[in-house]
């Protein structure tokens, strides 16, 4: 039964008795013989259950109404009251139900941003510190007689300048993750080979993965050029991100593997796969996030500021296509994503 019809049966049903009882007491008081006159009774019955629910629609339209009215501009700040007060108590009483769950669901989503503000701000600010004091503490030590030390002062300028580029590093990667967030960053799809596209990311890279003795690998179902239709600029960067992370967080003497697989007749999926540290299961949700890292202390071996993979999704994203990411904590990670093929 709607809320609706229940409370107009209970209308009527307590304007039904009450009207008997009014009918009951008119009789008795106004009866001059002891005969019950059924057609007046009826007659009476009728007439003052007929006033009564005026009475009680009269009442409930306009009386009430206005002190819902009243109360609903107080708690539903942002309705349009006049279409959305009803006369109607349960109506209302859902209606300020459904406010009140939709208030705590907000408030709750407020508070879990608040807290994400927080962490981003921290990390924000110790990222900035770091290269910061190491750039600023070098060039003291220059100021302070270094500079006339042959044997330092080269080595402490280059050390300040690659402090440096960390934090230009930052405010690029800051300003491109605000304007793809804002659509301020237009797509440039262009046609071009995916393989070659990766074989330039391993060169770019190959230094530090050598470092790690870090065998890199590409694997590819059909034979280049396996070309796409995308911003060669931007895939680029996801891929670099992708093959950073597999260095940076891959074991010594491990691999790096990216395998482009058909997926349907109009899409490919990159995978990049490392055998590296993994990931635990309470991070996967989180490791998109800006500024998130999943060792946040300072003695941290691997460096970056927790952008790479933000930058990666708000790319992926943009392009309307897909990432996907597995993991085993100790045994490695598989990052892939989908990517349009060019007709
Ligand atoms: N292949 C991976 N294996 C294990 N953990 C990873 C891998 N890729 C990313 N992570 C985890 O996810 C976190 C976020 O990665 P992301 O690339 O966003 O930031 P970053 O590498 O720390 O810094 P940046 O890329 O900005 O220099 C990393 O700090 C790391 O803990
Ligand atoms: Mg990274």
């Amino acid at each position: 039964m709607s809320s609706k019809f229940k409370s107009r049966f209970l209308l009527i049903s307590i304007s039904l008795l009450v009207s008997i009882v009014i009918s009951l007491i008119f009789i008795s008081i106004s009866g001059t013989n002891n005969e019950f006159n059924f057609y007046k009774f009826s007659l009476i019955v009728i007439l003052s259950l007929i006033i009564i629910y005026i009475f009680g629609v009269i009442y409930t339209r306009f009386f009430l109404y206005n002190k819902l009215k009243e109360i609903s501009k107080d708690i539903l700040p942002s309705k349009d009251i006049s279409q959305t007060v009803t006369t109607n108590m349960d109506d209302l009483v859902d209606e300020i139900k459904d406010y009140d769950s939709q208030m705590k669901s907000e408030f709750s989503e407020m508070k879990k941003q608040e807290s994400f503000r927080r962490e981003f701000i921290g990390n924000l600010a110790h990222e900035i510190k770091t290269p910061l004091f190491t750039s600023q503490s070098y060039l003291l030590t220059l100021l302070d007689g270094a500079l006339d030390d042959k044997s330092v002062n080269k080595k402490y300028l280059k050390t300040a300048s690659k402090a440096i580029d960390r934090l230009n590093l930052i405010v690029k990667d800051l300003d491109l993750i605000t304007k793809i967030e804002s659509g301020q960053s237009n797509l440039n799809s262009v046609k071009f080979d995916v393989i070659e596209l990766i074989q330039n990311v391993y060169e770019m890279l190959d230094f530090s993965a050598k470092k790690k003795n870090i065998e890199l690998i590409i694997e590819h179902e059909n034979n280049p050029p396996e070309l796409v239709m995308a911003d060669k600029e931007k895939i680029e960067q996801v891929i670099t991100n992708l093959v950073d992370n597999s260095i940076k967080y891959g074991k010594e003497n491990g691999t790096t593997e990216i395998v482009v697989q058909n997926l349907t007749d109009e899409k490919i999926i990159v995978r990049v796969t490392d055998n590296g540290i993994g990931l635990k299961d309470e991070n996967y949700t989180r490791i998109f996030e800006r500024f998130y890292r999943v060792d946040k202390s300072g003695s941290r071996t691997a460096g970056g500021s927790g952008l790479g993979l933000a930058i990666v999704k708000h790319i992926i994203d943009a392009h309307d296509e897909k990432i996907y990411v597995e993991s085993e904590y100790g045994v490695g990670s598989e990052f892939s994503f989908t990517i349009e093929k060019s007709k």
